[in-house]
Parts: C-alpha cells; sequence; structure tokens
C-alpha cells in the first residue's frame, strides 16, 4: 500500500498566522500537525509517501520532509497548482498509485488511534474504498455518512440539515478504481472535486464501499480552536521527560523538555507541557496544555492552554497571563510597565508586541 498526504490549502480560517505559516506544518505538541499522519502512515508499514502541495508553502512543506530518508521513507511531490479540490487532488495521483491500493490522509487531520484497524478493515473486506467514520457535534460542517441496515449508503458534502452526526473523517482508502470515477466528477458548489462525491459514485456503480467508526478522538485543525483543542489532545498523552540538570521541584506531571533547554528554580510547570530544544524559561508559570517551540527565551510570564511557536521572546516582567494564544514564529512580546491586564492573542511571524 501506498500513501498520499494532502497538504494544499491556504488556512484562511487560520489568518493571520496562515498568511505565514502552512496550515499544515503548525506545530502541536512540538510536532507539524501534517507529521502526524506521516507517522501513522510509516507505522502502518507504508513507505512509499506522495504529498500534494498546493501553490502556498511547497517549499516550507519540502523543505521540511524532503526526501522521506529522516523517516526512512521514499517522499515524493506532487503539484496541485490550484485548489480544485480533495478527489482533484487525487487524480493526480494516478501513476505514483501505479495500480497499487493506497491511502489519502488529509494533512490538517490528527487521529488519535492511527490508521492500522482502518487499514485492516480494508484489507480483510476488498473493499473498493473505506471511509473512516466518527461521531461529531457539528455535522453540518464535515461530509456526512447515511448507513441502512449496517451499510454505507449515502455521503453528503456538509449537508444543511444532516440525516446522521457520523462525520467522513479525512482518510480515505482507495483503489485504481477511484480514478474512474474522479474523471466523470463535476465541480460542486464550491467549485471543487469532492472526494465525498467520488466515493458516493463508487457505491452508485455499484463498487464496495467500507467504513469503520474510529475510537478515540479525531480533530480536522482548520480553526484556531481546534489547533488548540489538538494540542491539548495530543499533550494528554505524553511521557514525562525532563532532564536530571533541569530543576525538577517545580515540574509537576507530564512535561516533556527537549535537549539544551534551561529552566531555572524560580520557574512552575504544570504538565501537560512540551518545551522544544534550546529553549530558555526563568521565573515563569507554565501549563497546563501549552506547547512553548524551540530557542524561545520566555521570563516572568504565566502561559497556560497555549502554543508559542519557535525562536519567540516573552518578557512579561512577572505581570503578564497568556492563555488560549498562538504566536507565530520568532516573535517578540514584552511587558509595558504601565499596564497591567491580562492579555490574549493571536500573533503571526514576526510580530513584535510590548505591552
Ligand atoms: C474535507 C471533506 C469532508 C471531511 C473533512 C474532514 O472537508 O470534504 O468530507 O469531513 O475534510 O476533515 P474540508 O476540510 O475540505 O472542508
Amino acid at each position: 500500500m501506498k500513501g498520499v498526504l494532502l497538504h494544499g490549502g491556504s488556512g484562511t480560517r487560520l489568518r493571520p498566522i496562515t498568511h505565514t505559516e502552512v496550515k499544515q506544518l503548525l506545530p502541536v505538541a512540538g510536532k507539524p500537525v501534517s507529521q502526524y499522519a506521516l507517522e501513522d502512515m510509516i507505522a502502518c508499514g507504508i513507505k512509499e509517501i506522495n504529498i500534494i502541495v498546493g501553490s502556498v508553502g511547497a517549499a516550507a512543506v519540502k523543505d521540511y520532509y524532503g526526501d522521506g530518508s529522516r523517516w526512512n521513507v521514499s517522499i515524493t511531490y506532487t503539484h496541485q497548482p490550484e485548489p480544485l479540490g480533495i478527489a482533484h487532488a487525487v487524480g493526480l495521483t494516478r501513476n505514483f498509485a501505479g495500480g497499487e491500493p493506497f491511502v489519502v490522509y488529509l494533512g490538517d487531520n490528527i487521529l488519535h488511534s492511527g490508521l492500522a484497524r482502518l487499514k485492516d478493515s480494508f484489507e480483510e473486506g476488498k473493499f473498493d474504498a473505506l471511509v473512516a467514520l466518527c461521531r461529531v457535534s457539528k455535522p453540518e460542517s464535515y461530509g456526512i455518512a447515511e448507513l441502512e441496515d449496517g451499510r454505507l449508503v449515502r455521503l453528503v458534502e456538509k449537508p444543511n440539515h444532516p440525516r446522521t452526526n457520523l462525520a467522513l473523517v479525512g482518510v480515505y482508502f482507495l483503489r485504481e478504481s477511484i480514478f474512474e470515477v474522479i474523471e466523470k466528477l463535476k465541480p460542486s458548489k464550491r467549485g471543487e472535486l469532492e472526494i465525498t462525491e467520488a466515493i458516493q459514485a463508487l457505491i452508485d456503480g455499484g463498487r464496495s464501499v467500507g467504513y469503520h467508526e474510529i475510537k478515540g478522538w479525531w480533530k480536522d485543525t482548520g480553526t484556531m480552536e481546534e489547533i488548540l483543542d489538538a494540542n491539548r489532545l495530543v499533550l494528554d498523552d505524553i511521557e514525562r521527560q525532563v532532564a536530571d540538570d533541569i530543576p525538577s521541584q517545580h515540574i509537576v506531571g507530564r512535561v516533556r523538555i527537549m535537549e539544551d533547554s534551561s529552566v531555572d528554580g524560580k520557574t512552575v510547570i504544570k504538565g501537560p507541557c512540551h518545551i522544544g530544544r534550546g529553549t530558555k524559561i526563568k521565573s515563569s508559570i507554565i501549563g497546563p496544555n501549552t506547547s512553548i517551540g524551540n530557542n524561545c527565551s520566555v521570563e516572568g510570564v504565566e502561559i497556560e492552554d497555549s502554543i508559542i511557536m519557535d525562536g519567540c521572546v516573552i518578557d512579561g516582567r512577572g505581570e503578564m497571563r497568556l492563555y488560549e494564544s498562538i504566536i507565530g514564529t520568532s516573535c517578540t512580546i514584552k511587558k509595558n510597565d504601565s499596564l497591567k491586564k491580562a492579555s490574549k492573542m493571536i500573533v503571526g511571524r514576526d510580530s513584535d508586541i510590548t505591552l
């Protein structure tokens, strides 16, 4: 089996962060969102992966994933010149698939339980396609599946009046047969070739389409709230990892601190938290549910439920509280002596804020 990782789209709902960052490369618990998808594919034995990049951020994606040798797999790239939909992107991978079955994983989705069970169900059922389903509270935001007598009968993309709460997760197991139906698809109301409609066409054409309801959580990280939720959920599973030379009397619970970082004795860190490489933390209260990137300098601040990306300088002089914040790469935030209010911020790359 081969893997296709979708890395296109401009992430309009994640602006301003996505003016300067690629949405699927946003860090969640110290790793880009799409790396969870890549590692899920690798964990179930996939060694050939094609990443579909769009016109936004392609260079950053190629720079990060390279040829895959860092993960011991082969990574190649396909360019989707315009954002014409998931099915359009899949249609570009016919040569890459070369007649083999493949899994398509949307790079902004994170699945708690990985792919192994889904892959087994797909292979055991010898299906033409297998979709992953998950019960959600806002079904109108997703592709929705309708079942009859335990069989999948209808898939509808973001219906106004959903008949079920079974959402289509952004993971699709497919075979060669999908390419024939994609060729005949017409653009939807949003001007895209919908994978939901392609799979519906397989059902209508009498092909066997299976489903598997996933256990555990699933996140489509399309909004700031969802990115922070994903950060909380992934952090919930990390193991404590604190080097011996870090004073640990105030480091409570599952806290992961990477190499070359320092934490002074006046700092309290409440897990779960991730602190990247080469980061210095002084006189601060960090956590819970907080990820701080590499090479940051953090002093005199309380931070909870937040993501701070690489290279940030935060100096709160003991009077700054950040919560539910996402701070882009290389930002500087400094406390101004005269103000004493807590702050909530969503800030893009290279911003420089003095409060
Ligand atoms: C896409 C699919 C939708 C699916 C969702 C999962 O939506 O079209 O069926 O439920 O991914 O993340 P989009 O993110 O393109 O709005």
